[in-house]
């Protein structure tokens, strides 16, 4: 083999290299520009519908009034355990670190006699009584829903939970508060 035979191999592997090279770049290319579309089109599908959400009804607690009607009493009895260091629940209850809540179902907000509210809450309740979505936004989280609250209590962050909460407290009355309608 003359020198003349090695530069054409030489030249051949040379080529072969940069063909290799070139191939490799070429699908990093592919690779590169493949993944943020992959990963945006996920990102794009999950999140996009979130934030349409989000934008479109804020955050909003969801509704306990369709599940009230078949919500289970006892469950919210033992969800009152939560409360019970702070709120008594019978008739003529004392009041505690909070006011009693008997009857509390449609009851003017802030309005149990010789109860030391918040400024926060007597402002806020001066002209609301505590309907069922009150109720719901408050027990969701009472530092949301009256900012200024002296409820320290994080809240029930399930719906059930707090429709069977509500159900609870409605059901102590002499005459339970009729169910929302619809
Ligand atoms: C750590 C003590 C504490 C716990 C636990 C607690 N609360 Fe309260 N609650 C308070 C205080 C204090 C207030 C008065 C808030 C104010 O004046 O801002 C209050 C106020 C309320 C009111 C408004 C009463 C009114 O007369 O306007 C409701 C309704 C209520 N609580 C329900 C509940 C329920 C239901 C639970 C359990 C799921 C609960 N709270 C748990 C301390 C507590």
């Amino acid at each position: 083999m003359d020198s003349f035979e090695w530069n054409k191999i030489f030249a051949a592997l040379l080529t072969m290299a940069f063909l290799v090279l070139g191939v490799n770049f070429l699908a990093e290319e592919l690779y590169h520009s493949d993944t943020p579309k992959q990963a945006g089109y996920v990102i794009e599908g999950g999140k996009a519908e979130a934030s349409t959400q989000a934008a479109d009804t804020g955050p909003v607690v969801e509704p306990i009034a369709p599940l009230l009607a078949s919500a289970d009493l006892a469950l919210g009895e033992k969800a009152a355990k939560k409360c019970a260091a702070c709120h008594t629940f019978n008739e003529g209850g004392a009041n505690k670190v909070g006011p009693g809540l008997y009857g509390i179902v449609n009851r003017q907000m802030a309005a149990v006699d010789g109860f030391g509210y918040s400024s926060a809450l007597k402002a806020y309740g001066a002209d609301k009584t505590w309907t069922y979505d009150e109720l719901n936004g408050f027990l969701y989280k009472p530092k949301d829903h009256v900012k200024g609250t002296s409820m320290g209590f994080a809240g029930l962050k399930k719906v059930a939970e707090r429709a069977a909460m509500v159900a609870y407290l409605r059901s102590l009355a002499a005459t339970p508060a009729p169910l929302p309608e619809g």
